[in-house]
């Protein structure tokens, strides 16, 4: 049940801007700066197999104000969001409620999803709701200060992203995170989120080859409104692991950002793929953290 006064309706791809600003406005709230890219809105909004009549839910003020939005994953995990101007009036409570109705009526067993550590209304929500923490997700960052070295192991190559490789650099990501990740992407759904974005630098991008063969890549983002370079994602071939091409690859990539004037270099790694220890390693340190929660239905 909504607040008095709100009104509800399912999100459009022309929402993308309304969403993305109302989740800045949490995150500045939280953190004083905002990480979320717009882009990356919009390419959720247009992910193939979401159906955003179904599975999306706005949550508009009497003035038109975007107050909160919900959306709801292939029924298992949901993202909600209010803003910071509407906290405190039962709208998250509402698009929860939504959003555990719509995985029911899918047929799930569960439902899932990251809350901001600093969101304690969230987390008090979710734990009163007997949501168990499943994961830990951290944005890690590293000054880029010089530009950095670049020691290469022997018999490797680095280059920047080549699109005539693009599905190939696909099979490695996709088969490195099939490790841990519960569905595998298919390739249309994988360059909506990756290669097609407009914030996607091919540039600061890096790929590794032995040979000829692909061994390792890191997709590299612009963040438009700061000056800081995001690595989306990094794997390298499990044949390949152990002998430095990860923390060449990553050297690589800041080294561009350096170049174009970036400040810092930003990721998020998950719990799951057991890779902070290998960030760290890599100079990178914890900046803030969300927990992944889930019940059972
Ligand atoms: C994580 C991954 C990218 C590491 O690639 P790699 O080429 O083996 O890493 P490197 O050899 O460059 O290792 C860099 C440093 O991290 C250390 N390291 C590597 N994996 C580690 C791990 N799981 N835990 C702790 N330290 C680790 C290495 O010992 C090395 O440290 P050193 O140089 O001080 O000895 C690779 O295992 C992978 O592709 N995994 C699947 C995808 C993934 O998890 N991506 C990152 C998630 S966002």
């Amino acid at each position: 049940m909504l607040p008095q006064g709100f009104a509800s309706r399912s999100a459009t791809i022309d929402d993308a801007d309304a969403i993305y600003r109302l989740m800045a406005a949490g995150e500045i709230r939280w953190h004083g700066r905002a990480e979320v890219a717009a882009d990356a809105v919009a390419a959720d909004l247009q992910r193939p197999e979401l159906d955003r009549e179904r599975d999306t839910l706005l949550v508009e003020a009497a003035n038109g104000d975007l107050a909160g939005w919900a959306w709801l994953h292939l029924a298992k995990r949901a993202q909600i969001d209010v803003h910071p101007s509407y906290w405190g009036l039962g709208i998250g409570t509402a698009l929860l409620d939504w959003a555990e109705g719509r995985s029911r009526e899918e047929g799930s067993e569960w439902l899932a999803q990251a809350v901001d550590d600093a969101d304690k209304a969230g987390t008090d929500l979710l734990r009163s709701r007997g949501y168990e923490v499943l994961a830990t997700n951290w944005l890690l960052e590293r000054p880029i200060t010089t530009p950095g070295p670049r020691n290469v192991p022997a018999g490797v190559t680095l280059s920047r992203y080549d699109e005539a490789r693009a599905h190939e650099v696909y099979e490695l990501i996709e088969g490195a995170f099939s490790e841990f990740q519960q569905r595998r992407k298919s390739y249309d759904e994988w360059s909506r989120l990756t290669v097609e974005r407009s914030t996607f630098r091919p540039d600061a991008s890096t790929l590794a080859y032995a040979d000829d063969e692909l061994i390792g890549a890191v997709i590299a983002l612009d963040l438009p409104e700061t000056d800081e370079g995001y690595v989306q994602q990094l794997a390298v071939r499990a044949d390949q692991r152990g002998n430095g091409v990860a923390r060449a690859m990553l050297d690589d990539t800041c080294a561009e950002f350096h170049r174009l004037g970036r400040r810092d270099c930003i990721l998020w790694t998950h719990s799951g793929t057991g890779a902070l220890g290998m960030y760290e390693r890599l100079g990178m340190r914890v900046r803030r953290s969300t927990t992944v929660y889930r019940r059972t239905h």
